[in-house]
């Protein structure tokens, strides 16, 4: 009887460690998300292209994001979306993620595409926030060779946004004669700051901006237009990890992620979009962490970029104001709770 209790106790604690280890792989679950339609007068509407990143951390901030864009659009149909994950996640890991996308969008037209993490791994310098240094933030880099040649331009965005407005608008942005990029650009933020002391005092560095287009200006890299054939004619992953190179073997030339190489590369040469479309530094600055507010003007695109994140500030019972506008679109299934904020959006 001794032996059984024993044995049966054993059981229980294996048991209770395989559940406890599969546990820490598991994804949270996801509500289905409304279907959105075409409206009329979508017949002949373009196929917009959206690229995001997909991997566990993100996961909810990623399924809110695509719910406000669906949300938004005039022709959702009309999207098509590219998910990219990293291939260092274990294919159990994958069809989890695959799994959490379909039951919240079980007829999204979407690819998941692999992204090799060892393109990066040697070339990522630590920055001031560890959550900068993970190889899917240098996925943006390399969209070039992971989407098919087929997909002649991309909206690249963040996992931590919410657009309010038809993307289509976005979409159609003109990159004139040569950009390969455009981007909302922010000229009074002292572009001096984002590269160190060392960089602008070597004059082989500092040079890179000498025959820019226009006066090079901060960027923000969470909300991108990206020509693919120019992007890809002008050999700019190269160019992107030509810098990350340096960085990482030469000298220390700035502090943040994967954002200075963009700066280096393409500041001054990019296409201005409306600032609307990146209402940015929502989620805090990288110190303190503190609630911010939207600069003025319309908002097309709300991007908690920065170290706070809206869910995890909801889920910790101490969001910023703004936060209440990310909630709706949170479809994370939660045990008894109802449904009527997903049904504010639907
Ligand atoms: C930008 O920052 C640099 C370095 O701190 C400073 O020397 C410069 O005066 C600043 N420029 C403006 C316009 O504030
Ligand atoms: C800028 O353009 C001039 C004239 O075309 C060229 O001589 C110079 O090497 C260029 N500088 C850089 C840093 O590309």
């Amino acid at each position: 009887m001794r032996l059984l209790a024993a044995l049966l106790l054993f059981a229980a604690a294996a048991v209770a460690a395989s559940s406890s280890s599969s546990a820490a792989a598991e994804l949270p679950e996801f509500r289905e998300a409304p279907a959105f339609r075409n409206g009329a007068g979508c017949a002949g509407a373009p196929t917009i292209h959206i690229a995001m990143t997909l991997d566990g951390t993100y996961l909810r901030g990623s399924l809110a994001g695509v719910l406000s864009v669906l949300r938004h659009a005039a022709c959702p149909e009309s999207i098509a979306f590219h998910f990219v994950a990293s291939s260092a996640s274990p294919a159990r890991r994958l069809a989890r993620l695959r799994a959490a996308l379909a039951a919240a969008f079980p007829t999204l037209p979407a690819t998941v595409h692999r992204f090799d993490a060892r393109l990066v791994r040697g070339k990522i310098s630590s920055s001031v926030r560890r959550a900068l240094d993970q190889p899917l933030n240098y996925a943006r880099i390399y969209l070039a060779d992971i989407l098919p040649r087929s997909v002649p331009r991309v909206l690249y965005l963040d996992s931590d946004l919410l657009v309010v407005d038809d993307v289509a608008r976005l979409w159609a942005t003109d990159l004139g004669p040569q950009a390969a990029l455009a981007a909302p650009e922010y000229c009074n933020a002292n572009f001096t700051l984002y590269f160190t002391d060392a960089f602008w005092r070597h004059p082989a560095y500092s040079s890179v901006f000498a025959n820019r287009t226009r006066a090079p200006c901060y960027f923000n890299t969470g909300v991108m237009v990206i020509d693919l054939d120019r992007w890809r004619a002008g050999g700019y992953t190269a160019k992107l990890e030509y810098w990350m190179d340096v960085q990482k073997q030469e000298a220390r030339i700035y502090e943040l992620g994967s954002l200075p190489p963009f700066l280096l590369v393409f500041a001054g040469d990019v296409k201005a979009v409306q600032h609307r479309w990146n209402q940015h530094g929502l989620g805090g600055d990288n110190v303190a962490g503190q609630c911010r507010e939207l600069h003025p003007g319309p908002v097309s695109l709300l991007h908690w970029s920065g170290k706070g994140k809206p869910w995890l500030r909801l889920d910790a019972g101490r969001p910023c104001p703004l936060d209440a506008l990310w909630a709706p679109y949170d479809l994370l299934r939660r045990r008894g709770a109802r449904d009527d904020l997903l049904a504010a959006v639907a």
